[in-house]
């Protein structure tokens, strides 16, 4: 029989202890909530009403139901009220000493049945537990952000946490409604080991001025489907804190420098600001505490759509290639209202793209998205040829051809030859230097990036990739371009993997590298990114979907470009594809697809 749990303690009403005092509330177990000053237990109040309070208007929360919830909290200054509780949760800021003196205090006063918890992100469970004489009784127990909302919880267990005291704290997850993952004491549990390397290095992006906050989170957002992007979601996590969980992982994780915090987040720190909860992180809000963002100076100005810094005029598009992604591409200039001329190597090739784009706008008109007028004349606009001599007077040529730098350099090399003057160029590459391909021309100031995500009707993002040498007016036609065709541009450098590729593919090659320590399970461990960090697929699930051979080929390219040592290829991953584990396209990958 797992233990009741009839009341809990909750230490610090921060970020975190506010919403685990509402989870425990919420379901109908006593709260004594814990503050270190009158003030400090009238913010936590205050988050608690706030939350309720927004449940209730939304209509997920009786008003009943709300008072009853309140009713059950105990607000106190001190931790001698928690003598007589079940179960505490500590969650005061991310440091050691602060830890284990709290620990030490609530081994005095608690009741010796009592068990004590942690809410750390990544401070060792082990360390924390030694301050007290009941070091088996102590435990992990690591809720997401915001509490009420994320469906995961973290159980830790040190090598002395009893088998009873996790059995119960599973058991009491269970009853929360959360979905527990038990896993040991090591730097980042699961989710935070995956996430805050990819977290900072969203942080350098933003600091080198690789691209703007706003691109680098609407990159993420779009590209991955993630809830947030990443500077938002620091700005949720708290930079202090964020700054004391990379600061812990560095140092207890092996030193290594992705988790070695960005310095800009240290400044930010030490200017006070903190993110939501001061009101002003990388984004500026209504209010402290408050998830409202409203403009400030970084705010860029919308044109609407409008031709603005000198963007050309374009009419006319001529796309090459003839694979999925000229398909789509010449699909969705075509719909919005562009003229188009396909170019492929062939009649036949260019029959069988004529039939892909009339069957994917033939769905549209299935689906009730497109009328049959708005088909037919998305098919007028396109006109067929074999012949690069017909790209002589457009306005813009899109180049998907095959990923291979010297044959995309020839045809770059052509097209400087045909295309009149003041035509923009652009390749679609996902992983060559755009630099490469410009350098093939004589108008380097005229080739861009354009990289669509696949399916490209479907996917909302562009990455406009600016090389050294691209003009400001090639780079405010390819941002209106991207505005007329309904999609979101998101500009930046010419680095290998540009902004999503580069920050998706290292979190996906650690989750490898988690699964090969045997730290967990493929299984957990996608859980554990699905409902703590709500992303839309777990690492192992994307990985497969992508293909093994893909992630591996991009994943080298970054190391290769970055030098950065914990880049490197996951060898369990090179040896799934030497094997031909690739993935769902050839049966097996992480998982084997033939038995599903
Ligand atoms: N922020 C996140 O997204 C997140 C997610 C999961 C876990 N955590 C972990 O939760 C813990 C708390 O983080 P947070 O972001 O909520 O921090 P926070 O700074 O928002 O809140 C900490 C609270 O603890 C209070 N406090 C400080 N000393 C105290 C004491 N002696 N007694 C009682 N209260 C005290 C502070 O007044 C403050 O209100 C950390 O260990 C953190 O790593 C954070």
């Amino acid at each position: 029989m797992a233990r009741e749990f009839t009341s809990v303690g909750v230490v610090g009403l921060g970020t975190m202890g506010a919403g685990i005092v509402e989870v425990f509330a919420r379901n109908g177990i006593d709260v004594v909530a814990v503050e270190i000053s009158a003030a400090a237990v009238e913010r936590g109040r205050a988050t608690l009403t706030g939350s309720t309070d927004r449940a209730v208007a939304k209509g997920k929360l009786a008003e009943a139901d709300r008072d009853a919830l309140l009713a059950r909290v105990d607000w106190q200054v001190g931790l001698d009220a928690l003598h007589s509780v079940d179960l505490v949760i500590e969650a005061v800021p991310e440091h050691l000493d602060l830890k284990q003196r709290i620990f030490a205090e609530l081994d005095r006063v608690c009741k010796p049945e009592a068990i004590l918890a942690t809410n750390t992100s990544s401070l060792s469970v082990t360390e924390i537990s030694v301050a007290t004489t009941r070091p088996n009784q102590v435990i992990g127990i690591h809720f997401f952000n915001p509490a009420p909302v994320m469906k995961l919880v973290e159980v830790v267990r040190t090598v002395v946490t009893s088998a009873d005291v996790v059995a119960d704290v599973e058991a009491l997850c269970e009853r929360l409604g959360k979905v527990d993952v038990t896993i040991s004491d090591r730097a980042g549990f699961i989710a935070n080991a995956l996430l805050f390397g990819y977290l900072n290095h969203a942080v350098s992006m933003f600091e080198s001025r690789y691209a703007t906050r706003e691109d680098i989170d609407a990159a993420m957002k779009l590209g991955c489907g993630l809830p947030m992007g990443p500077l938002a979601l620091m700005d949720l996590i708290g930079l202090d804190t964020a700054y004391e969980i990379l600061d812990t992982m560095y140092r207890r994780g092996g030193r290594d420098r992705r988790h070695a915090p960005v310095p800009l987040i240290k400044q930010m720190v030490t200017a006070g600001l903190l993110g939501r909860k001061s009101g002003r992180g990388f984004y500026t809000y209504e209010r402290p505490g408050s998830p409202v963002v409203v403009p400030d100076e970084h705010t860029p100005v919308t044109t609407g759509g409008a031709l603005a810094d000198g963007a050309r005029a374009i009419a006319k598009v001529g796309i090459v290639g003839s694979g999925t992604m000229a398909t789509g591409i010449i699909e969705v200039f075509a719909k919005a209202g562009y003229e188009v001329i396909s170019v492929t190597r062939g009649a036949e090739k260019s029959a069988k793209v004529c039939e892909a784009v009339k069957t994917s706008l033939n769905k549209g008109v299935v689906r009730g998205k497109l009328s049959e007028e708005d088909r037919d004349a998305a098919l007028g606009r396109v006109t067929w040829s074999a012949t690069l001599d017909h790209l002589a007077d457009v306005d813009l040529v899109v180049e998907a051809v095959i990923e291979e730098l010297s044959v995309k350099k020839a045809l770059f090399a052509s097209l400087d030859e045909i295309c009149k003057p003041g035509v923009v160029l652009a390749t679609t590459t996902s992983s060559l230097p755009v630099i490469d391909v410009a350098m093939a021309t004589q108008r380097p100031a005229d080739v861009i990036g354009l990289h669509f995500f696949n399916p490209a009707p479907i996917m909302p993002l562009v990455e406009i990739v600016q090389t050294i040498r691209t003009s400001g007016e090639t780079s405010a036609t390819a941002r209106a371009v991207c505005a007329a065709l309904g999609k979101t541009g998101v500009v930046c450098g010419d680095r290998s993997g540009f902004i999503v590729n580069a920050l998706l593919f290292p979190y996906l090659n650690d989750a490898v590298k988690m699964l090969e320590a045997s730290y967990s399970t493929a299984d957990d461990i996608d859980y554990a990114m699905k409902l703590g960090c709500g992303y839309p697929m777990g690492p192992f699930e994307l990985l497969d979907v992508v293909g093994l051979d893909v992630s591996l080929a991009i994943q080298r390219e970054l190391y290769l470009e970055l030098r950065e040592p914990g880049f490197a290829p996951a060898p369990l991953l090179e040896h799934l594809v030497t094997a031909g584990y690739l993935g769902r396209k050839s049966g097996r990958g992480f998982r084997d697809h033939t038995k599903r």
